[in-house]
């Protein structure tokens, strides 16, 4: 078998590779270009569900970051954008920073949150439909965010659910908002990938993991496709015979982005740019690992520029002795996805108006105003 680990994991991080901040928490104004939100684009997101990926352009998700962005250096709670707004958080699968990020991203726009943390605690217990809970759910709140064990989920509620619904994972579907959050934390990391990319600063993304199976690498892969002027070539890296399935195969091949399969990390460790991993997945009734013999750790030849994002919770396929180097992108991915949910929640219940004025919009060009920046002795 070959020897995936090959380097010794001995817990702690390589001295060369601990760093002030850079790759650990990027500047969002990077992202800031061109400043002023585009409404016309969000708009289009305005009372939609939000299921799938699929659902996006390229347009949409970078009005979606620079609105995103605008609102990480913004102090924004004086403005109450979700002021009068109820939030339905339906999670029938454990999270960690999926429900929890969300209610964040509501509580400090100052929206309300009611949950169901675990769906055991809700009439499935007694043999309740999840079309029932979605009619019951039209009397409570305004927009419905739900993670589900099962891929068909999303059918069964929006049989009977009016309300916008956003799929914050559903069995081996997807996670659309995970994706938009690792996009967003990658495009801060290198804001040259949003658009045409010179063939020489084109990346080289690495996916350990199995995107045919793992909601988030799919998400991931399905994004990533997106901005794919940027990439000079995806490596998946699996140690399954088929880690793709026919749909993200002919995506691939139709996309005329290089890419490959492999079963061995280390054909592609040396020359990756940005690795992508995950190894945990509910598969029929419970969880599994997948691709967990690949690890990386502070002792792994990494690309001295390289960074590594993984949507957690982790197992021992990531350690911790890479925390504190500067290939943790992992740290920024989850923090910024408040932001992005934020950005998200704005746009599906339309409350652009509630925005602060310090946040340009265009439908207030003219009115050039400084954002009240957060961190005020930061140079924007
Ligand atoms: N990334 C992610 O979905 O994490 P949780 O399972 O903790 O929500």
């Amino acid at each position: 078998m070959t020897d995936n680990t090959q380097h010794i994991d001995d817990g702690k991080a390589p001295s060369d590779s601990l760093i002030e901040s850079p790759g650990l928490y990027p500047e969002p104004r990077k992202l800031l270009s061109e400043n002023v939100v585009d409404v016309g684009i969000l708009k289009t997101l305005v009372k939609r569900s939000t299921i799938s990926v699929s659902q996006f352009d390229r347009e949409s998700v970078l009005e979606l970051y620079k609105l995103a962005a605008l609102l990480e250096v913004t102090e924004i709670a004086s403005s109450h954008p979700l002021d009068g707004k109820i939030v339905i958080t339906a999670f029938f699968e454990a999270s960690t920073r999926t429900r929890l990020s969300f209610e964040s991203a509501v509580l400090r726009l100052d929206g309300k949150v009611i949950s169901i943390p675990d769906g055991r605690t809700t009439g499935t217990a007694k043999g309740e439909s999840l079309a029932d809970i979605g009619e019951m759910l039209n009397a409570y709140g305004d927009l419905v965010v739900m993670r589900h064990t099962e891929t068909d989920s999303i059918e069964q509620i929006t049989s009977k659910l009016r309300l916008p619904l956003i799929n914050a994972g559903n069995g081996t579907g997807e996670h659309p908002t995970q994706a938009l959050a690792d996009w967003y934390a990658i495009l801060k990391w290198n804001p040259q990938l949003k658009g045409e990319t010179a063939p020489e600063k084109r990346i080289h993304l690495g996916i350990l993991g199995t995107p045919g199976s793992m909601r988030a690498v799919r998400s991931f892969l399905d994004m990533s496709l997106l901005f794919r002027q940027g990439i000079r070539k995806i490596s998946i890296v699996s140690e399954m015979a088929d880690p793709l399935g026919p749909r993200l195969e002919n995506e691939l091949k139709e996309s005329g982005v290089e890419w490959q399969v492999t079963n061995d990390i280390n054909d592609v460790l040396s020359d990756v740019d940005v690795i992508y991993m995950n190894s945990i997945a509910f598969l029929g009734d419970s969880y599994r690992t997948l691709d967990s013999r690949f690890k990386l750790h502070g002792g792994s030849k990494l690309k001295p520029g390289a960074v590594v994002l993984h949507p957690l919770a982790r197992l021992d396929e990531l350690s911790p002795s890479l925390d504190d180097t500067k290939h943790n992108l992992y740290f920024t991915q989850a923090h910024g996805a408040v932001f992005v949910r934020q950005a998200l929640l704005i746009a599906t219940l339309d409350r652009f108006d509630r925005l602060p004025k310090s946040i340009p919009i265009s439908s207030r060009s003219g009115e050039s105003q400084e954002a009240v920046l957060k961190h005020p002795t930061e140079s924007a």
